[in-house]
């Protein structure tokens, strides 16, 4: 059997990664792959303060050291001074995947007006996908909702694990392929 898909969960916050207060994003993401995913995978989860040379770093080794095939930052990608998530990402990707920060920002700005405050972004570093997502625990799913259906086809163009999803929770679209369910 394929060994799991490793997908990676990074929290970035100063106050979580000092324990000031519990991470609720990390689990947050955890709970929704939990439920989205059927087809077998693991987390590799860090929570990291908001360092840009430290989230450089964090997502090269879920990268290319653990070999996540995914993933997903929440946190620090706001104007605020110490919101660094989208540089760290930009330092790291060789790929620039413009469409998933557009798309979330679009779904967001209906649920709440300072969705346009969410500088988010994605790429892909060799054979990883990398996704922010907003540091508030209910932008996760709102945010995943929008994006997770592409994730699956953007993982096989980049010759990752095959993921297969609940088309309950949410369908994987695969050009030419029939919708399951
Ligand atoms: N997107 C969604 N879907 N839901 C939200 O509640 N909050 C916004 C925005 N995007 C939000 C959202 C707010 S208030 C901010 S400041 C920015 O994300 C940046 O958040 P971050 O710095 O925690 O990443």
């Amino acid at each position: 059997m394929a060994s799991p898909a490793k997908i990676g969960i990074v929290t970035v916050s100063d106050r979580a990664s000092a324990g000031i207060y519990a991470d609720e994003g990390g689990p947050a993401i955890v709970d929704y792959m939990t439920k989205a995913l059927v087809s077998p995978w693991e987390a590799v989860s860090r929570i990291i303060p908001d360092e840009r040379e430290g989230i450089a770093r964090t997502l090269i080794e879920l990268a290319d050291a653990e070999g996540c095939c995914l993933i997903v930052t929440t946190g620090g990608t706001g104007p605020a001074p110490r919101d660094v998530t989208p540089e760290a990402t930009e330092d790291v990707i060789d790929k620039p995947m413009p469409g998933f920060g557009e798309l979330m920002r679009q779904v967001s700005l209906a649920k709440v007006p300072t969705a346009i405050l969410s500088r988010q972004l994605a790429g892909i570093r060799g054979r990883t996908l990398i996704v922010n997502l907003p540091g508030r625990p209910r932008a996760i799913a709102e945010c995943l909702d929008a994006v997770m259906p592409a994730i699956p086809y953007c993982i096989d163009l980049i010759e990752g694990p095959y993921l297969e999803t609940d088309p309950a929770v949410v369908a994987a679209f695969r050009p030419g392929q029939k919708p399951k369910g």
